[in-house]
């Protein structure tokens, strides 16, 4: 059903700032809900004082300060820190993170597919055909198989309940206690180093914020058991990429898929290019559906149209 403006009499003027993205594909999917919008695309943004809404992806270093009027920055994707990269974009209106049930299905989907690569030794099937082996490996039941996941918010919340419901035995952590049938859940320092000691698969959903940068670095990559896995599909900040390029040289993790880089894309003389225990994916893991990223977007504007606020926000105190 279409909103009908009601106290608002002009229709609401969003900014498209995406250059690589198919700005008259979400416009159609806004449309549906809104109504007519005046929707202008970057770089073509006529009068930018008229500007009440801005949605972006990888914005422009120095854009965003430019619109006086903007009422909510709307992030094309999950986090926000592509937007938060530019010390200039305004604090005191809202900046609203984009999370939707597709995308948390699309995410869950790639850490599942990476664990039974891993799990069922996919891996290794893949090296064997290097030298035409033919070698069964065996693989321990599902529930001996403990998975964790670092993060458990709308991502990882889904990725653990689907991977209990694959009959894994799974762990998760987060900064505030959950409790999750099914799902030993963990907080705080101690917390993390006894997820990490069970985690023969890690998977990260982790934001980057000043208290996860780095976390992954080298004692604590160390904790998990020998031989485990390492997947990455939150933020590349995570993750200490010397530490980790050593732990798997040295054999104690035996791979590691990479969808997030603290560069992007990945410079061509990154070591991880070229290392044979290491995935690479272009941040791919869930791209954000124009479907249903534009109706959480439009479902927005109404909101804000009505003097609601929008939702989920972005909280600067916690950095996510
Ligand atoms: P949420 O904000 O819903 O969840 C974040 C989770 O991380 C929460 O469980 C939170 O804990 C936890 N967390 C944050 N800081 C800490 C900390 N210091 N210690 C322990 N736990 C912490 O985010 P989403 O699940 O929607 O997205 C997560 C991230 O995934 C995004 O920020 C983005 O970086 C990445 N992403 C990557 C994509 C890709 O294609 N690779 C696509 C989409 C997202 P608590 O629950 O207590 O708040
Ligand atoms: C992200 C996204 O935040 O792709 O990484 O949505």
């Amino acid at each position: 059903m279409k909103y009908s403006p009601s106290a608002k009499s002009s229709k609401p003027c969003v900014l498209f700032l995406w250059e690589q993205g198919n700005a008259y594909e979400w416009k159609f999917f806004m449309e549906e809900l809104v109504g007519d919008i005046d929707f202008r695309v970057f770089p073509d943004v006529g009068d930018r004082a008229e500007v009440d809404y801005i949605m972006a992806w990888m914005p422009p270093l120095g854009e965003i300060e430019k619109y006086p009027n903007a009422k909510a920055i709307f992030s094309i994707g999950a986090g926000v820190s592509h937007i938060l990269r530019d010390s200039g974009v305004p604090r005191d209106i809202p900046i609203v993170r984009l999370t939707d049930e597709a995308l948390s299905l699309d995410m869950s989907l790639y850490a599942l597919h990476w664990t039974l690569h891993f799990h069922r030794g996919f891996d290794r099937y893949l090296r064997q055909k290097q030298s035409k082996t033919w070698k069964r490996h065996s693989y321990p039941p599902n529930e001996d198989r403990k998975v964790g996941v670092l993060g458990l918010g709308e991502i990882g919340g889904k990725l653990v309940e689907m991977l209990r419901d694959m009959h894994f035995d799974v762990g998760g952590w987060s900064r505030s206690k959950k409790d999750i049938e099914g799902v030993s859940c963990f907080v705080g320092e101690e917390g993390l180093a006894q997820l990490l000691r069970r985690s023969e698969i890690l998977i990260s959903v982790l934001p980057p914020t000043p208290e996860t940068a780095n976390l992954l670095n080298d004692a604590r990559l160390r904790q998990m058991p020998k031989g485990a896995f390492l997947i990455n599909m939150g933020r590349g900040e995570a993750v200490g990429d010397d530490d980790l390029l050593r732990v798997l040289d040295e054999g104690h993790l035996a791979g590691a898929v990479l969808d997030v880089f603290r560069e992007e894309p990945l410079p061509s003389p990154s070591p991880y290019w070229s290392h044979p225990c290491v995935v690479v994916t272009p941040h791919a893991a869930g791209p954000t559906s124009v479907k249903y990223g534009a109706k959480r977007i439009a479902e927005n504007i109404i909101k804000m149209e009505r003097g609601l606020p929008p939702h989920p926000l972005y909280n600067a105190s916690l950095g996510y």
